[in-house]
């Protein structure tokens, strides 16, 4: 099949979070199947200096963007930058400046960037080319399927699939923004693009797209429930029989500590020693005690709300400050939140060790170096990094929500018995309920000599979570039956 992927981010050329993680392995994975996959991404200025065999060539006639053809770093996979040096070419994050805003016209940017891929999915600009499935990822590709619209354009449109990594970021704007943008004003509606006197990407991929799939059967359901809709769980339940949960996978290419280039010391589920190397490295790097025995928790990741770093510093003061655990974060995001792990982090110096900012390597080393992951995340489309620390044999402390109930098993006694334990799971997400978990977790480590530590990092380090599944479920999807053209999704009271 011809399809096209389309995304704001991608690993290899851009990354700010896990999207970026799936926008690269999914259409390699899909390719590895033989699909005629094509990714269309952003043409940031990071972006154009990692594209692999760029060669630029025109856009449409008198579109203020060109295309750079090349290839994803590291593989086949035929990449095309939009290049659009107005909203492109600036330096920073692909979302926000420097000072951590938004940028001021990124429903500019984000609208251009979907009637570029539009203007592709019609082969306007020449390649020669027209995709049989659009694959449209998040708020940032929202418009594409209006844009397309059978039923404004009186023209066939490919088929549209729109993938929700995140509900939380809905891509929000003022509604002068809809005429500014030249959307049709007869969608200011709740029905429409309108939510809640705002405009709405987010809503508009919903609406138009023939159908929604998101990162895990859990948030699937989740999402369709006021308590974890963020106000569009009536919208989601309405097109309840088009949306779908597909597990994300891990790119064990690049995530497996048998040949992470990333590491000092490699080991794997029949050899684990290596990994106590890797926790000697990650103390030293970041100015941590040396101490083989004491637990090392680790979390890496924005730090956002949504991932309960309150409820780390929270649960791990008393432990660190008891001598009872070294605590390691790796992390950017809110300025609150980094100035309290800073904070902890002078508090307890040699047993608290933080790193503000962005670093790939060193997310490599915390998840072979730690001996627990932490990941109270307060919700969680999917989650990656849970993913990474079962097959780092870091077993993961999670909150039972979202894609880390689907992907974790909790060392129940019965559990451990007959090797299905994976990890740590514990609800609500709250303190008393972490630190319940968390004491279970130190319990079986200061027993490890029974070796059922051992055991648990090892069914956690053997369970099979790559791409092949994933692809070939949405392969599945792609080529089922979906109504063309615009699905009005009834009004719920929640709109
Ligand atoms: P989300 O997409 O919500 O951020 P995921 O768990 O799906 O969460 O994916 C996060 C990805 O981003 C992982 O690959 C993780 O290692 C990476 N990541 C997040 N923050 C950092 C950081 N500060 N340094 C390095 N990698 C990071
Ligand atoms: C989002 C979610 C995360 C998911 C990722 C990739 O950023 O927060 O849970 O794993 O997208 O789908």
């Amino acid at each position: 099949m011809r399809i096209l992927f389309a995304s704001s981010e991608a690993y290899g050329l851009v990354k700010t979070g896990g999207l970026a993680d799936v926008s690269a392995a999914l259409p390699t994975a899909l390719r590895r199947k033989r699909q005629d996959v094509r990714l269309v991404v952003p043409g940031y200025p990071e972006a154009c200096r990692n594209l692999v065999d760029a060669s630029p060539r025109p856009g449409p006639d008198g579109a203020p963007w060109q295309i750079i053809e090349g290839r994803l770093p590291g593989t086949r996979l035929p990449v095309y930058l939009i290049d659009w040096p107005e909203f492109f070419q600036r330096a920073g994050n692909p979302y926000t400046a420097s000072n951590g805003m938004d940028w001021p016209d990124n429903a500019q940017r984000f609208g251009g960037f979907a009637r570029a891929i539009a203007a592709l999915a019609r082969d306007e600009a020449g390649l020669d080319w027209t995709p049989e499935i659009i694959h449209l990822n998040d708020w940032q590709t929202g418009l594409v399927p209006l844009l397309l619209d059978p039923e404004r354009t009186g023209v066939e449109r490919p088929r549209t699939v729109f993938t929700i990594h995140n509900l939380a970021y809905q891509g929000l704007f003022p509604a002068s923004t809809l005429s500014e943008l030249g959307l049709p004003t007869e969608l200011w509606h709740p029905e429409g693009l309108e939510f809640h006197q705002q405009l709405s990407f987010m809503k508009a991929g919903l609406v138009f797209s023939d159908l929604i799939t998101t990162v895990s059967p859990t948030y699937a359901r989740e999402i369709q429930e006021p308590a974890s809709g963020m106000g569009l769980d009536g919208l989601l339940r309405a097109r309840g029989e088009v949306l779908y949960g597909i597990l994300n996978g891990v790119d064990y290419s690049a995530w497996d500590p048998s040949r992470d280039r990333h590491i000092p010391v490699r080991y794997s589920a029949e050899e684990l020693s290596g990994k106590a190397a890797n926790k000697a490295a990650l103390q030293r790097r970041l100015g941590l005690e040396p101490d083989p025995e004491i637990p090392l928790l680790g979390h890496v990741g924005r730090m956002v709300e949504q991932k309960g770093m309150d409820l780390i510093h929270a649960a791990c003061t008393p432990l660190v400050e008891s001598g009872r655990v070294q605590l390691a974060l790796v992390g950017s995001g809110q300025k609150d939140l980094e100035h309290a792990s800073g904070a902890l982090a002078r508090t307890h110096p040699g047993r608290v060790g933080v790193h503000i900012g962005y670093d790939e390597p060193l997310a490599h080393l915390l998840e072979a170096g730690s001996d627990l992951f932490l990941m109270p995340s307060r919700f969680e489309p999917c989650g990656l990094n849970q993913l990474y620390s079962l097959r780092y044999g870091t077993p993961p402390v999670v909150h039972a929500t979202g894609g880390l109930a689907d992907t974790v098993v909790d060392a129940t006694p019965e559990a451990l018995a007959s090797g299905a334990a994976t990890g740590f799971s514990f609800t609500p997400d709250t303190l008393a309920s972490l630190t319940g978990a968390l004491e279970r977790a130190l319990a079986l480590y200061r027993a490890r000599d029974d070796g059922d530590w051992a055991q648990l990092q090892r069914n956690g380090m053997t369970r099979d979570f790559g791409w092949g599944t994933s692809a070939d479920a949405y392969l599945a999807l792609y080529r089922q039956w979906a109504p063309r053209g615009r699905r009005r999704a009834a009004a719920g009271s929640a709109l």
